[in-house]
């Protein structure tokens, strides 16, 4: 009588690999896009839009099990055969707005319903968050991912990973690692420091694996000083597992990486989104002796003690119809928050609803909830500002309104034919800025108040260019400076609202403005939040989570990015394909990039070298009201210290204040930067009047550099200084401790 194959349980797992075929083996470990697997494992059946699945061997009870993108919300198709309901998602705020909350609790809360989503549709691993640091502004990605610092991005991701987690489902931190630029992302080869690595690029990664242990890990496409990150066992095994304890699965980028057998051995176990070609590598592999069968086995058992975990094994029985109710007002919660104030002359904000406001701005009349590539997300709706406005109780000028009712529907027909024709990475053509003299001129006499929103969308697979995403175009600038000049001339207010991705240019224009908020790409919710911002029913609380420079040119890593323009088509991994496995070229910026600038990213560069080019630091923002800050205590303990910083809302309207901990070390046993983020609070809603006490812990680990010749963290002795800050350019309270 044959043996009863095992039936996996998670208490099986060994006699389960011991009873696998290399056939099943193989399958386990390549994504549902291979079909040469002939179990009947292939699940085209998953959940129709989910980016990739597993295969199943059903002679073992492994079920497959489904991995759906991103870090902005589930993105699954809104709609199927044959099905009558819709499958849409809630739209969050992107990455870079849940940052700029600095509020850990909330975005834990945004993991919390994004998970449930993600439960609910039947998925079992969402392909995030994505925790990159933003080396450049014009990176295509940078709205995905967090911040320049690696302690705040380390600690959002670990928010959104354990809200994520904590529905039963998986995340996949990603990309792992250095993935700073979208140009020849296949190829780019980065090439940066040990110090720089461990200091800026994989410390964010550290910090989540370390304190939330995310399901699995996306490896990058790129190589890292020589080694593709998915082929690293440096990487992958002696870092990842055995320095920092991650237990998970790690998994390719899509496409990502060539030798499949250098893959598994490395440590990535997961080949997505599969092929016959990498199915049929690692039989090749193992027959031929190049891939050992413990590696194989090893890797499986990994793969093996996801699919238990996961609510398909489990058998759980999805609805398909998550609260996306509930969701949207997370989302608006978590969008309010993230909202950051970065100018506010003579008290133009916020604005009443009895003041007529003029519209500006086409973005105003077409929001942008979200980027695009697999960041995107397909939402039920999204709230524009002219209907925030509207819903908020705002009256808007009707000759503005009258004139672009009509210019955006011409816009929208012009920009649905180019549309229509571009692949998915050609950037989508936006409906142009209009200067309508006559409206402008009219408007100024009639309404009291002009917003006018400027918006950038941009995403996977492409940087940004410069002279068309970076800085203001020139009808941008024609409309702003005609509008301020006729509202300026008869005594009346500008409001600029920024509906962006990243980093625009803001000096040589921001005098123009009597306000400027930065409302990023909100989600869904989004005319609501800035609705809200505007006319004071949300005090802003939201701070930079990165540096706004003065020019583009004062980038410390500008010498080193690559600068695309209209004669150099943007996305060179469509054209530079390897010969076999060795570049096929070595142009600097495209096949490999200097990381030159080191541990020098964003305010450690600027604070530390060239303050005076800084329009606005890291951690800026505005608000409302006022606080004080008082009675800062530094006491050890346990593994560091305990900092205390009294917190009083000094002004006449609620608020939420942000207390940034910088850290200014001696500096004598090598370069450091001029001070260092180590820990960070925001207050809960103070009432006028009323205090609170935030504390902030910091470790003594965190204070270690990596020294490069000793190959080891090293703490300095001497005299460090503690900076409760308010951005990174203005310290508050300094207390000095000795190590
Ligand atoms: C893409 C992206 C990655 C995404 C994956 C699946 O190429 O780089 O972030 O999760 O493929 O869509």
């Amino acid at each position: 009588m044959a043996l009863q194959a095992p039936q996996l349980t998670p208490d099986n797992i060994r006699d389960v690999v011991a009873a696998m075929t290399l056939e099943e083996k193989a399958a386990v470990l390549v994504g549902g896009g291979s079909k040469a697997f002939n179990g009947i494992g292939n699940t085209d059946k998953g959940v129709p839009g989910a980016a990739g699945t597993t295969h199943a061997v059903p002679r073992l009870g492994i079920p497959s099990i489904v991995l759906a993108d991103g870090p902005a919300g589930l993105r699954i198709n809104p709609n199927r055969e044959g099905a009558e309901q819709t499958f849409y998602c809630t739209g969050f705020p992107i990455g870079t707005m849940l940052a700029s909350t600095w509020n850990t609790e909330l975005v834990e809360e945004v993991g919390r319903a994004m998970g449930n989503e993600v439960l609910e549709y039947g998925v079992d691993v969402i392909l995030g968050p994505g925790v990159n640091i933003h080396r450049n502004p014009l990176c295509g990605r940078n709205f995905e991912y967090y911040s320049e610092d690696p302690l705040l991005a380390g600690e959002m991701a670990a928010a959104m990973i354990s809200g994520i987690q904590s529905n039963g489902v998986g995340t996949s931190m990603k990309h792992f690692a250095v993935n700073s630029q979208e140009l020849n992302r296949l190829h780019n080869d980065a090439r940066l420091s040990e110090r720089a690595l461990r200091e800026i690029y994989l410390r964010n990664f550290e910090i989540a694996v370390r304190k939330a242990q995310p399901w699995t890990i996306m490896t990058s496409y790129n190589y890292i000083n020589g080694v593709h990150a998915s082929e690293s066992p440096d990487l992958l095994t002696g870092l990842l597992r055995d320095e920092w304890g991650f237990q998970g699965v790690v998994m390719t980028d899509w496409g990502g990486g060539y030798d499949t057998a250098a893959q598994i051995h490395a440590g990535n176990e997961m080949i997505q989104p599969g092929s016959d070609r990498r199915y049929q590598d690692i039989i090749d592999a193992v027959n031929e002796g190049r891939l050992a069968l413990a590696d194989l086995d090893r890797s499986v058992a990994r793969v093996l003690e996801l699919v238990v975990k996961s609510p398909k094994f489990k058998g759980y029985a999805y609805s398909d119809a998550p609260d996306l109710t509930a969701h949207a007002a997370v989302c608006r919660k978590a969008a309010d928050e993230g909202v950051v104030l970065m100018k506010n002359r003579s008290g133009a904000l916020p604005a009443s609803h009895a003041e007529k406001i003029a519209l500006f701005g086409v973005t105003s009349y077409q929001f942008i909830a979200g980027g695009t590539g697999s960041g995107n997300v397909h939402r039920p709706y999204v709230v524009d500002l002219r209907q925030g406005l509207a819903d908020a109780g705002f009256l808007v000028d009707m000759g503005v309104d009258a004139f672009y009712a009509s210019y955006m529907e011409d816009e929208a027909f012009r920009c649905n034919l180019i549309n229509g024709k571009s692949p998915w990475y050609i950037d989508r053509e936006r409906p142009l800025e209009a200067v309508p003299s006559e409206v402008i001129a009219a408007s100024a006499r009639t309404a009291d108040k002009a917003f006018i929103t400027f918006g950038r969308v941009f995403g996977e697979g492409k940087d940004r260019d410069l002279h068309y995403s970076y800085v203001l175009q020139e009808r941008e600038l024609e409309l702003l400076t005609a509008v301020s000049k006729a509202f300026h001339k008869a005594g009346k207010k500008v409001v600029v609202i920024l509906n962006i991705g990243g980093v625009v240019d803001m000096a040589p224009w921001q005098d123009l403005a009597d306000a400027i908020l930065i409302c990023w790409q909100p989600g869904e919710e989004g005319g609501n939040t800035v609705a809200a911002v505007l006319d004071g029913s949300v005090n802003p609380s939201g701070r930079l989570p990165m540096t706004i420079s003065k020019a583009y040119e004062y980038e410390p890593s500008a010498p080193n990015f690559p600068r695309i323009s209209a004669d150099k088509p943007f996305n060179y991994s469509f054209y530079r394909r390897l010969a076999g496995n060795k570049k096929a070229y070595d142009i600097k910026d495209i096949d490999y990039t200097d990381y030159e600038e080191g541990i020098y990213v964003g305010y450690r560069y600027f604070q530390t070298f060239a303050p005076r080019h800084v329009a606005y630091p890291f951690g800026y923002g505005l608000s409302y009201t006022s606080f004080k800050w008082g009675k800062m205590k530094v006491r050890e303990a346990g593994d560091g210290w305990d900092v205390t910083v009294q917190v009083t809302n000094a002004g006449d309207v609620p608020g939420k204040d942000v207390v940034e901990l910088f850290v200014h070390a001696p500096g004598k046993d090598m370069d450091k930067p001029e001070r260092e983020l180590k820990a960070f609070a925001k207050t809960p809603l103070l009432a006028p009047g009323e205090a609170c006490t935030v504390t902030l812990h910091v470790t003594r680990d965190s204070l270690a550099s990596w020294d490069e010749e000793a190959g080891t963290w090293a703490v300095e002795p001497g005299r460090y200084r503690f900076l409760a800050c308010s951005d990174a350019a203005t310290p508050v309270l300094r207390r000095r401790v000795r190590l």
